[in-house]
């Protein structure tokens, strides 16, 4: 196999940089092969300036640093890609030309550093024929058939970091911080920053709150001589019977991206705890800037692992880590269950046991 492409889809996640580092690397410094670098995701395969050919001097430096070097797309789907046509946005199949062009190209394999969409695009491109090989990327550690995806401890970092921040002021002023995390469908973030930052309340999607239950935990902190309390919440959690909040688009409707659920919370608390609240929304911060120790390292593993399965031409994989060990994953299960926390596992009941209020 004498070429390799890699490309990097969905939203970024720290790690990216390092995985196109370690892929350049192995491929030209152990098995000779030219890599071709495509540019914005799937995007970059329909565009004849989206590709760049990369070399162990084009990739020199950049294993601490955040974002992607080859630029990444949300939307970019090649089975429903949004065009103009006579002035009208329509929404056509493009995925014959991705399959014609990793041909033209000649790919010998297509390494793809995703999250769950992504790959999901990845398996049906893989179905039509194309040489793909995925790895997992995402800080919301939603994705199936790894125990980690590379993004995640970058995020619960920073996270932690914060919720030590919201610790002194909240203590000094006798408030309740209300820190509303990322993580789309999955509380991991919320769950692992909220146990390292020793918060009071954890939220996720996976348990739907009771907000009596929130104000008991405030309450009884109060009542105890600890008149401050930090809420951890993932921004897809929602209460019993009610639903997920999304953030107003700008034509004034609600657009798909989850957020708001931290500004509820707070208001509630305010008004039913006679307590002053405050909401930090930590955003984007939890996906730039250097990726951590344990994400340079799962990342540039996770690309060396791909490399070498792409030497024995094997496709339609995800690598994935199992224990402490990388290993293939058929994408078909990777993408079938989208990891969850386990209500009932180890860090849940750690929580429990140490009086966190979780919802239930
Ligand atoms: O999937 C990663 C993620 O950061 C989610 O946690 C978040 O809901 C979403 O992407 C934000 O997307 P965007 O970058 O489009 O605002």
């Amino acid at each position: 196999m004498k070429h390799i492409g890699i490309l990097t889809g969905g939203g970024d996640a720290p790690g990216l940089n390092a995985v196109i580092r370690a892929v350049v690397k192995s491929a030209n410094g152990v098995f000779g092969m030219r890599v071709i670098g495509i540019r914005h995701g799937f995007e970059g395969l329909l565009d004849k300036k989206g590709i760049i050919e990369l070399t162990p001097e084009s990739v020199r430096g950049i294993l601490n640093r955040g974002g992607t070097i080859l630029g990444t797309a949300n939307r970019g789907n090649p089975f429903a890609r949004r065009v103009m046509r006579d002035g009208v946005q329509v929404i056509e199949d493009a995925s014959m030309e991705v399959v014609e062009r990793i041909k033209e190209l000649k790919l010998g394999a297509l390494i793809v550093v995703g999250g769950g969409g992504t790959l999901r695009i990845s398996l049906e491109l893989f179905e039509q024929g194309c040489p793909i090989i995925g790895i997992p990327k995402t800080i919301d550690n939603d994705v199936g058939g790894t125990d980690v995806s590379f993004g995640f401890d970058t995020a619960v970092s920073i996270a932690t970091e914060a919720i030590d921040r919201l610790h002194s002021t909240a203590e000094s002023h006798h408030r309740s911080m209300v820190l509303e995390l990322m993580g789309r469908n999955a509380g991991f973030i919320a769950l692992e920053a909220g146990l390292a930052g020793g918060a009071d309340v954890i939220l996720i999607p996976e348990i739907p709150f009771h907000f009596e239950g929130i104000y008991e935990k405030v309450r009884s902190r109060v009542a105890a001589g600890r008149p401050f309390s930090i809420i951890s919440i993932a921004e897809g959690a929602h209460p019993v019977g009610g639903e997920q909040s999304f953030l107003d688009d700008v034509q004034g409707g609600k657009s798909k991206r989850l957020g708001g659920i931290g500004n509820i919370i707070s208001e509630k608390i305010a008004k039913n705890c006679a307590m002053e609240t405050r909401v930090t929304v930590l955003g984007h911060l939890q996906r730039g800037g250097s990726p951590t120790a344990y994400d340079r390292s799962l990342a540039t593993r996770f690309g060396a692992a791909a490399v070498r399965l792409a030497h024995e031409q094997t496709f339609g994989y995800m690598m994935g880590l199992r224990g402490t060990e990388i290993m293939p994953v058929e994408l078909k299960q990777a993408v079938a269950t989208p990891s969850r926390v386990k209500v009932d596992g180890d860090a849940m009941q750690a929580a429990r046991d140490l009086g966190v209020y979780l919802g239930e």
